[in-house]
Order: structure tokens, then C-alpha cells, then sequence
């Protein structure tokens, strides 16, 4: 799967979550505003559901989404991160 990592904090600037053709990025703010969104300190892809299609990749302005095996040793723990936002 493709992993948001911590670049995307302070920004989150959803440029992603438009283009991912399975709808995996959230959470995501509606139109009313959304308080999952103002909450998250980031958004996160679903592990389960992204299908690696890379769509996302140079959408994001901070270059913040890596496919998950090209992520540096220190942001190997935003998998786990992106993936227990959907344990919830
Ligand atoms: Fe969605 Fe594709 Fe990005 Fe996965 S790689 S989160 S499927 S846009
Ligand atoms: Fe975050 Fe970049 Fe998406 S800042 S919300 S990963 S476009």
C-alpha cells in the first residue's frame, strides 16, 4: 500500500483524497467541516483498500505519500500509523 507520512501534518492539504480512485484517503473534510478532520493531526490511506495505483503521489504539495517500500527507515512507522487510523 501507499503510507501518509508525518510531512503531512500542519498541511493536509487533500489535493489526494479527490484523485484516489477508491476513496481510501480520511478522514476527509466535508463541505460543513468535519470534526474527525479537525481532530486528525494528518489523513491516512486504508491498507486494505488502496490499490497502489500512485494517483495520489504528485498530487500532494509536501510530498508527503510513499509507496510503502520506499519509505526512509524513520517514517516506517507511519504504516503502522495509516493502518490503525482504520482500526478504530
Ligand atoms: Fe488511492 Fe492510488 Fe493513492 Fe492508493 S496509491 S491511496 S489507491 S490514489
Ligand atoms: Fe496530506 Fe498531501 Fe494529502 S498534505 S492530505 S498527503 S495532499
Amino acid at each position: 500500500a501507499h503510507v501518509i507520512t508525518g510531512l503531512c501534518q500542519d498541511t493536509k492539504d487533500q489535493s489526494c483524497v479527490e484523485v484516489c480512485p477508491v476513496d481510501c484517503i480520511h478522514p476527509a473534510q466535508s463541505l460543513d467541516g468535519d470534526e474527525a478532520y479537525e481532530a486528525a493531526p494528518q489523513l491516512y490511506i486504508d491498507p486494505d483498500v488502496c490499490i497502489d495505483c500512485g494517483a495520489c503521489v504528485p498530487e500532494c504539495p509536501v510530498g508527503a505519500i510513499f509507496m510503502q517500500e520506499d519509505l526512509a527507515p524513520e517514517d516506517e512507522k507511519y504504516i503502522e500509523i495509516n493502518a490503525a487510523y482504520y482500526r478504530k
